[in-house]
């Protein structure tokens, strides 16, 4: 077999999103709608898929780098321009040339396999993806002859009232033979109501010249949906996040409410694992088995071995080993590096800290650029001091360790193997191994002083 190009058409401004952001760089389910694209496109071939660019070309390049090629068209003529503008860069090699829009997140790899799969078993020259719509308004329409072959397609705004009738709608997704699009292309003219050189009219060049031309109807017309605005943005993220959400499910997790959980397309889950609903896992997060994401946390980029417990906490960038427990309202933060059978408990913030095996950090703690040993505990309140206003530094704390409430870790500093540190110290100098560490005033007391103030005040009045 042949190779396939893929083709993206992106050059489209998506004025009705009314943003800065460039229409195909809006995100669904952690991924942008040229994301999905590529990912479909890959689906079907092995080379780098090309990429029709305008205005938002920079953007592009810059998420994209090299794992597309771009053409460029400066003016936007309308999609067959789109079109000759990147013939340039398909290949020799090249036998199909399948075109998407980058505007259709719902489409898949395996419908686009199918378009190229009826182009080759049919010995067509392309093939459209079709969809049967109950309001067809504004799409262009599929044209049959009696016999059900491909006629052509008629823009909406071009197209008679008898045509504007029928309810078959092209998707704006094509697979055709290299050597008949290029032939097609260089016959297209912008004589039409939009003055645009038209894609559409490839197939009916080809139809017309008796060529075979096939249509593909799907069987779900979501697929063909194009995101326009916000509105279908939100309605196209709704379906994909159904899909991935599926997936998980059959593959073993449960998720106790589906239509209230978020996972991105790239968060990969084990098995047993429960999740409850307010959930948020996005980006590159991996999740092991039979851990339990009670309500409420959103995790980012973040790791979790098997057996972890995490309930109302935020996550960046963070790895938690197995059979630990994280929150209620922890905040753990990117460089926080937990070991196993780790307490990580309500009101602790960690940031660019390792804490090793079987530590407890159980209430109101900030662990900031330092190591915690093993089999730790750290008491209420304790603040490792990182940050003079200046500089961060380092709090290095052996394994044993017992860390009295509401103590401070002025870093740079070091607490040997099996100290101890008195509840209330401010340590600033290094605590040897095995000793106990008391850095605070001592208590006096004033016998009677409170019995004789009150008797004082008694007597003012
Ligand atoms: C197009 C089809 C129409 C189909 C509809 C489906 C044509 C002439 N019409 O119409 O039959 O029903 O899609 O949604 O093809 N683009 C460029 N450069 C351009 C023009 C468009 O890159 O000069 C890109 C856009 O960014 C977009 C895609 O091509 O990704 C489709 O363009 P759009 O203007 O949305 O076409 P429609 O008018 O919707
Ligand atoms: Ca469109």
């Amino acid at each position: 077999m042949g190779a396939v190009d893929v083709l993206i058409l992106a050059a489209g401004e998506g004025t009705r999103m009314k943003s800065g952001t460039s229409k195909v760089m809006h995100c669904l389910c952690g991924r942008s709608m040229l994301g999905w694209a590529m990912e479909a496109a890959r689906g079907v071939s092995e080379e780098k898929p090309i990429v029709v660019v305008g205005a938002n070309r920079d953007a592009v390049q810059q998420a994209f780098g090299d794992a597309a090629r771009y053409a460029l068209q400066a003016e936007r003529l309308g999609t067959g321009h789109a079109v000759m503008m990147a013939k340039e860069l398909l290949q020799d090699e090249a036998e199909l040339v399948v075109i998407l829009a980058g505007d259709m997140p719902l489409l898949r790899a395996e419908t686009l396999q199918q378009l190229c799969d009826m182009v080759r078993s049919q010995h067509l020259s392309a093939a459209l993806l079709s969809a049967v719509l109950d309001d067809p308004t504004g799409y262009g329409r599929v044209l049959r002859n009696a016999d059900g072959s491909v006629q052509g397609i008629v823009e909406h705004k071009d197209a008679s009232q008898a045509q504007r009738a029928v309810r078959e709608i092209n998707a704006s997704v094509y697979c055709f033979r290299k050597d008949a699009l290029l032939a097609s292309l260089s016959r297209l003219t912008n004589d039409n109501v939009q003055r645009e050189y038209y894609l559409t009219d490839c197939i009916g060049h080809l139809a017309a010249d008796g060529q075979r031309v096939g249509a593909l109807v799907a069987e779900d017309a979501r697929e063909c949906m194009g995101v326009n605005n916000r509105a279908q943005l939100a309605e196209a993220g709704a379906v994909l996040r159904g899909r991935i959400n599926r997936l998980h499910m059959l593959s073993g997790v449960t998720l106790i409410d589906p239509q209230n959980t978020y996972i991105d397309a790239q968060v990969r889950i084990g098995r047993d694992t429960v999740i409850y609903p307010g959930n948020v896992l996005e980006g590159a997060c991996v999740i092991g088995t039979d851990c339990v994401l009670y309500p409420g946390s959103r995790m980012v980029d973040s790791t979790l071995g098997n057996g972890v417990t995490v309930q109302n906490s935020v996550l960046l960038g963070a790895r938690v080993g197995a059979n630990s427990t994280v929150g209620p309202y922890a905040y753990l933060r990117p460089g926080t590096d937990v070991g196993r059978h780790v307490r990580i408990g309500d009101f602790v913030e960690v940031k660019n800290s390792r804490i090793d095996d079987g530590t407890k950090v159980s209430h109101l703690t900030y662990i900031g650029d330092g190591h915690l040993g093993r089999d730790c505990n750290v008491g209420c309140g304790t603040v490792f001091v990182n940050y003079n206003g200046e500089a961060k530094y380092h709090t290095e704390v052996g394994d044993n360790v017992f860390i009295g409430c509401n103590s401070n870790l002025i870093a740079p500093v070091k607490v040997g193997d099996g100290a101890y540190i008195a509840a209330g110290s401010t340590i600033t100098d290094e605590v040897p191994q095995d000793a106990l560490a008391i850095a605070r005033s001592r208590q006096t007391n004033k016998d009677g002083w409170s019995a004789k103030r009150r008797a004082a005040r008694k007597k003012e009045k």
